[in-house]
């Protein structure tokens, strides 16, 4: 008999405390175990499957692409490829740009960071990044990240790395009175970061424009200040949509919900490209960085970028998305969680603070004290009864994402109105069961 317990090595756990069911298929925001166990699926497993699981029209795609042609090398042309390239910058209104094909989120982020040294002619060039965030765990998106879990595994400076602190409102690094003052002074201090080095030593700056795993929620007016910090000193903006993006924050790309006072120069996407259904990621390059390239030889490369299959099942996701209005259902529902999740704050004491709500992505935050606003447990460290909540709401057959003393709620954007609904009122019943002490 095989044992997945005993024979794979797993991400982000303790080897010999793995304990999770063999999921065998699924449905809509539905997936299902080997023992029929049925699990609503609140999380979008890895905030990834953004268009549910078995979608159709894309498991389709695939099916017909791989009868037509599985692979070829990027030294030659594939359909599936170049189309999706045309609808991604048509959807991002990037014209005249270009798109480069990586497998997943973190080696689209460490091209975006190469392109971005490249096209400033600065090999060696700087990257600002940010407090808490998370761009990936390569060894250099490690060192771009700021995350508690992997940031003793490098030095940050040998990368060529800084970090500022985070647009974090509900526990302001800066100590502001309101959001607004927060996003001011964390947009402020990027400009600071990158003139301590020298606009001519800082190639980017890598930021997450919404939604990332650390569940910090920027104040709206964060994003439109630090493109002007960047702009005025002429470095690049690099955003990191791969959990953001695909109507995950209401928008194709979270970056839109500024308009073109937002547009950063250089965007990166994984996750919600194919709705996981197969492994894809991609760097959207301005017209302006593409110009930079367009003479000199790009040095990198890896053999599956831009995988017909992948790219295939990209293009029919992206059609789907559009077909089944996803974008503007998720801001929708989106907004009604928000609303249940203020209610449901207001009959949970350890509900200390509420964010999100753009789509369908929303962070519950637990404290001991509202009034203290002291976490259950120190950040990252996840407290025994957020543990017991995952393993109940997997009993009553809803699979919770945590992170710290973080709820992150993102569920597929096809889920039905009154199966969300349930899922928050479990998630009210189970918190209100659990101690917090
Ligand atoms: C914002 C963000 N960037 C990058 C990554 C890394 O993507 P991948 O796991 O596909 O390498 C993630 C993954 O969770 C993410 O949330």
């Amino acid at each position: 008999m095989t044992s997945e317990r005993r024979d794979v090595l797993h991400s982000w756990c303790v080897q010999a405390e793995w304990d999770a069911p063999t999921v065998t298929g699924g449905t809509g925001a539905f997936f299902h175990d080997e023992n029929g166990r049925r699990y609503l699926d609140m999380s979008s497993l890895a905030e990834c499957t953004t268009l549910g699981h078995q979608h159709p029209a894309v498991v389709r795609a695939i099916r017909d692409q791989a009868e037509k042609l599985c692979f070829v090398t990027a030294a030659w042309g594939a359909e599936p490829r170049a189309r999706l390239a045309e609808q991604l910058l048509e959807k991002s209104g990037f014209t005249g740009g270009r798109v480069f094909f990586t497998l997943g989120g973190a080696d689209a982020n460490e091209h975006a960071v190469k392109f971005a040294r490249q096209a400033r002619r600065k090999p060696r060039g700087w990257v600002v990044g940010r407090d808490r965030s998370y761009h990936g765990a390569s060894y250099a998106t490690m060192a771009f990240s700021r995350d508690a879990r992997t940031q003793h595994l490098i030095d940050a400076a040998e990368w060529r790395a800084a970090h500022v602190p985070s647009p974090y409102a509900y526990r302001c690094p800066f100590g502001s009175a309101s959001e607004e003052e927060c996003a001011e002074r964390a947009a402020r201090s990027v400009g600071e970061a990158i003139d301590a080095r020298g606009a001519d030593e800082v190639a980017a700056v890598l930021m997450e424009p919404n939604a990332g795993t650390n569940g910090i929620v920027p104040p709206d007016r964060y994003w439109t200040l630090l493109r002007e910090e960047t702009r005025r000193r002429g470095v690049l903006l690099i955003a990191d949509e791969v959990m953001s993006a695909f109507g995950r924050c209401g928008e194709w790309f979270a970056w839109q919900r500024h308009g073109e006072a937002g547009r950063p120069d250089i965007m990166t996407l994984a996750k919600g490209l194919t709705g996981a259904h197969v492994p894809l990621g991609a760097v959207v390059l301005s017209r302006k960085v593409a110009a930079h390239l367009e003479g000199e030889m790009l040095p990198t490369g890896l053999t599956y970028c831009g995988h017909p299959l992948a790219c295939a099942a990209g293009v029919a996701a992206l059609r789907a998305y559009e077909d089944e209005g996803l974008i503007e259902r998720s801001r929708i529902l989106g907004a009604r969680m928000l609303a249940m999740l203020r209610e449901v704050q207001e009959r949970v004491p350890a509900i200390g603070d509420v964010r999100g709500g753009h789509g369908l992505f929303a962070v519950v935050e637990l404290v001991k004290d509202r009034t203290t606003r002291e976490p259950v447990a120190a950040w990252p460290q996840v407290h025994p009864a957020l543990r017991a909540f995952v393993e109940r709401g997997r009993e009553a057959g809803v699979s919770f994402a945590v992170q710290g003393n973080l709820v992150i709620l993102a569920p597929p954007l096809v889920i039905g109105e009154a199966d969300l609904t349930d899922a928050l009122g479990l998630m009210e019943r189970l918190l209100m069961e659990l101690s917090w002490s």
